[in-house]
């Protein structure tokens, strides 16, 4: 299957692409593995998919299971001894039938396209508060760092007011939600979870006391919800709802903050594109959706086969690890004509970044509404908005996103 000769060895590709200066820019390292193939088999140890079709159809393949308990017992021995995966693998995300169905059933009708719709004013509002907080921030031609004062406090405000999360608790929630992401990406050593576990450690004592105290005073927003509904059914165990609760926070907080970062440095990158989402609503789609085939938030996703199959003509025995580069299948030239340029009006585009199948995003339709609302207000609301130094990206592969984006608001 994968072509040999000049080409660099597959696992040193790998390699560079978890090194420092690979997280900062993966794109051309992901082309190097493509040289190899729409599928790279590391000798039968390990499958990474660089193409579209082989993404897609990995999603929504049933026997090709996400990271659970049972998978982490063979894939990363001695997990159970660090929270953050503990934790992760008691929400939806990472988890498999039946527990993912159980889970699924009793979150996903908060989501629906109906509450998101309802949400519309809401997430204004708190756009209209984020961007004057900017333009507060930003008087005198002083430099903003837009990441924290606009992309983190806005996917933060949305999420906190639908959970019923304080106001005043939110901003100070970032340091422990970015910690928890770090867990995510591949690692040489179990002590490298050490970061992961002490963010996770303190987003769920802060859960716990949530829930406790929305237990106490049931209002109207989704935690209320979700008590009210476990205390009655029973259809989840405390933890189980803590757990997804936290998931809730982290996938709502980060993935949108790096979206709307990278749609504004593209934004500004791309000045034409730039004004036609400031003067046309109906351009808003389709600038989220490159941006997120573009510079996707989640670059990989990780998946073992459940028995022994083929796949495109590779065969996965039970156990083996896929890792789906999602960020290469969505630059995959066989899917996306001249994929390396930036097109906010590309037709048929339907980027690989909210997954597919059974672990479709729950958040999808929110995370759409929201960039749309706010990008655009932004961008209206500043017309000289301009970088005020190189934008930098965090140390992170798997959910990429930038550390900083410095801004003067003209
Ligand atoms: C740009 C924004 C976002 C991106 C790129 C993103 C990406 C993803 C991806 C790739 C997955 C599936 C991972 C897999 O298949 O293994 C996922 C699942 C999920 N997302 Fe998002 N997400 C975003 C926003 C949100 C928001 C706003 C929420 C809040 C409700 C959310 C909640 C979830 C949940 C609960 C799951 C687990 C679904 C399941 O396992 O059944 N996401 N997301």
């Amino acid at each position: 299957m994968s072509q040999t000769g000049t080409l660099a060895d597959p696992a040193d590709v790998m390699l560079r692409l978890l090194a420092p200066e690979g997280k900062q820019d993966p794109y051309p390292l992901y082309e190097e593995m493509r040289a190899h193939g729409a599928l790279v088999d590391l000798g039968g140890a390990h499958v990474f998919a660089t193409g579209y079709a082989e993404c897609a159809r990995a999603l929504r393949e049933p026997d090709l299971l996400s990271t659970d308990g049972a998978v982490q017992d063979v894939k990363m021995p001695g997990w159970r001894d660090h929270s953050s995966w503990r934790w992760l693998t008691t929400n939806m995300l990472f988890s498999n039938d039946p527990d993912h169905e159980r889970y699924r059933r009793f979150f996903s009708s908060a989501f629906s396209a109906r509450s998101v719709e309802a949400w519309r004013p809401t997430v204004e509002s708190i756009a209209g508060e984020v961007v004057e907080h900017v333009a507060v921030l930003g008087a005198g031609r002083a430099t903003v760092d837009l990441v924290g004062e606009f992309s983190f406090r806005f996917a933060m405000g949305v999420i906190g007011e639908l959970l019923g999360i304080p106001a005043e608790d939110r901003q100070g929630m970032r340091g422990m939600i970015g910690d928890i992401t770090t867990a995510l990406d591949p690692i040489g050593d179990l002590s490298e979870l050490e970061r992961g576990d002490a963010g996770m450690d303190r987003l769920a004592e802060y859960c716990h006391a949530l829930v406790a105290s929305r237990r106490r005073a049931l209002g109207t927003d989704l935690t209320s919800a979700f008590i009210r509904a476990r205390d009655k059914t029973g259809e989840l165990t405390e933890r189980e709802l803590v757990a997804n609760i936290m998931l809730l926070i982290v996938a709502a907080a980060e993935a949108p903050q790096d979206l709307l970062s990278n749609m504004v440095r593209l934004a500004l990158e791309h000045p034409g594109h730039a004004d036609r989402l400031r003067e046309d609503p109906a351009a808003a789609p389709g600038f989220v959706d490159e941006t997120l085939r573009f510079d996707p938030a989640v670059q990989a996703l990780n998946r073992v086969a459940a028995r022994d199959m083929d796949y495109f003509g590779v065969r996965l025995a039970k156990g083996t690890p896929l890792t789906l580069l999602i960020a290469a299948g969505n630059r995959d030239p066989r899917r996306f004509p001249d994929p390396g340029v930036f097109d906010p009006a590309r037709p048929d585009n339907q980027p690989l970044t909210l997954s597919g199948g059974a672990h479709f995003c729950l958040g999808a339709a929110l995370a759409r509404m929201a960039a749309e609302t706010a990008v655009p207000l932004l961008l209206r609301r500043f017309p000289g908005l301009a970088l005020a130094g190189r934008p930098t990206f965090r140390d992170q592969l798997v959910q990429r996103g930038h550390a900083t984006l410095p801004v003067t608001t003209g």
